[in-house]
């Protein structure tokens, strides 16, 4: 039995921050419980004083998870530890994360604060925390470019103070796999009472170093590798946790370290992230690209049919995917389609499976052959599902080369129609006109992507939008095998989130959140 190492996930804190990837209540608390059922030892689930919307996300994660830790992030000040523990005071395992720059370069030009002064406040707030709270960790912010002395009395203030864990951040993704080694070694040979509490590892990816950086580090002896789903973080990233994890169980005769992950939930976190933040996950990402299990050079795949052990490090289904072995089409039923939600990893509940079969049986309708793909496009849309303050009805185009489109789109709010037609630049242009008329509310449309979920004609695609107002980005995602319709739903969906959110303060906007 190799040394266990805990994984501890900030998707929800550092991921959720980064550009782009905010997410409403509804989706953190689906994200939360998967990262459950992945089984991390800990989840970060937001930073509580940041805004109203994190607190209530932070607390309600908090309220539900059983099984993980629940960690807010604050900075070292009374306010801010205040707050995270109002948020996670409810979790079955709380823990606040509080933490202050170290490095001469964030004290004097961030902080504006001697060592001495740091060492002060490190000590004041690590005993501030603990009143409330009996797991605190510690982050050094930018330890990778702290005097390594400096750094030491530091955590040796915070565990004298009841740090149960430390914390050693590359903030900046600046160290390298030998020097991060290294420092950790360094950590662990100078700190008093080091061996008693957790050492942690944080790395952003700025010069891709961040899986190879983490993984240096336990080696040297982190207990705790800090990461996000698909890599997703401020700037450039942090280290991906599917990597680590696979990293780890792939060479375990290297390693010997266990980890508490059920890997066959790695590639449907990953499909959750990448569908509810927007951001696709590259072709040739390592583990969850679409790629990572693909050979396409004829040495290659002559090789992998002999023996897949020739290409093949390890298998797609250890992480979750499945060969589509059954294609269904629109005689097959509720029994088979259960199956094949069941084999795809989709946890859901009984109504949620019969939204979904009646999505699926009218997409068999229009699609002779129904693959995973599909079934997944359809899962997912349902995922990112929130109210509807406004409710598709119809629309009806008048497109073509020579003529300018124009589009009639009808919706409905609270069982009221409303109908407008307008004309633009194609037929998209045209109906998402006559949807503003509607809607009557000023926002800027901001990106708007097209890409089919299979292959053929008859292919569905999946429209993704983004809408802005007021400084705060909403993300839209819609699903047909007509895009003018799968742009209509996208469209709507993000005015609906747009809608939603004005009364709670959600939204992709950055205000002082930490690296
Ligand atoms: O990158 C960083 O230093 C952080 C800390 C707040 C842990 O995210
Ligand atoms: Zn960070």
């Amino acid at each position: 039995m190799g040394k266990r190492i805990k994984i501890f996930d900030t998707t929800l804190r550092d991921g959720e921050q980064s550009p782009g990837c905010s997410m409403n209540l509804k989706e953190k608390l689906k994200v939360a419980k998967q990262l459950e059922v992945l089984g991390v030892d800990v989840i970060e689930a937001g930073f509580a004083i940041a805004s109203p919307g994190d607190f209530e996300a932070v607390k309600s994660i908090a309220s539900e998870v059983r099984e993980s830790v629940v960690a807010s992030l604050s900075r070292a000040l009374p306010k801010d530890i205040d707050r995270a523990w109002e948020a996670v005071r409810y979790a079955k395992q709380p823990r606040i994360h509080t933490f202050i720059a170290t490095s001469d370069i964030h004290m004097q030009y961030k902080l504006k604060k001697t060592p001495e002064e740091v060492l002060q406040q490190t000590k004041e707030m690590v005993r501030y925390a603990k009143k409330y709270c009996p797991d605190i960790e510690f982050s050094a912010e930018d330890a990778s470019r702290s005097d390594w002395d400096f750094l030491c009395r530091v955590f040796d203030t915070a565990i004298k103070e009841g740090a149960t864990v430390i914390n050693v951040p590359d903030t900046v993704g600046y160290t390298t796999p030998d020097e991060y080694y290294r420092l950790i070694t360094y950590v662990k040979e100078n700190t008093p009472g080091i061996d008693s509490v957790d050492i942690s590892v944080h790395c952003h990816n700025d010069l891709g170093l961040a899986v190879a950086n983490t993984l240096a580090a336990a080696r040297a002896g982190a207990t705790q590798l800090e990461c996000t789903i698909n890599g997703i973080g401020e700037r450039a990233g942090n280290a991906a946790l599917e990597e680590l994890v696979m990293g780890i169980n792939t060479r375990r005769d290297y390693f010997n370290f266990e980890c508490g992950i059920d890997t066959k939930e790695i590639y449907h976190a990953s499909r959750l992230i990448s569908n509810i933040t927007g951001q696709h996950v590259q072709a040739n990402k390592a583990i969850v690209g679409a790629n990572a299990f693909a050979h396409e050079s004829g040495i290659h795949q002559h090789g992998v049919l002999a023996n897949k052990s020739t290409y093949e490090i390890m298998t797609p289904e250890s992480i979750g995917l499945t060969e589509n072995k059954m294609v269904l089409g629109k005689h097959s039923g509720r029994h088979a389609f259960d199956d094949r939600l069941k084999a795809l990893g989709f946890h859901l509940s009984a109504e949620e499976i019969q939204k979904a079969f009646s999505e699926f049986k009218e997409l068999a309708d229009k699609k002779k052959v129904v693959t995973d793909k599909d079934i997944e496009a359809l899962v997912e849309q349902r995922q990112v599902a929130i109210e509807e303050i406004y409710k598709f009805d119809r629309f009806v185009i008048n497109s073509g080369n020579t003529i300018t489109a124009t589009a009639s789109v009808r919706l409905i709010k609270k069982d009221e129609k409303f109908e407008e037609v307008s004309s633009g630049d194609g037929p998209v242009d045209a109906s998402f006109k006559a949807i503003d008329k509607v809607v009557g509310i000023d926002f800027k449309l901001m990106d708007y992507k097209i890409t089919a979920v299979t292959e053929g004609k008859d292919a569905q695609g999946t429209v993704r939008v983004k809408i802005q107002k007021d400084g705060k980005v909403f993300k839209g995602r819609g699903l047909s095998t007509d895009i003018v319709e799968a742009s209509v739903k996208a469209y709507l969906n993000a005015i609906n989130k747009m809608l939603n959110a004005i009364e709670l303060g959600e939204g992709d906007e950055v205000g002082e959140k930490a690296g």
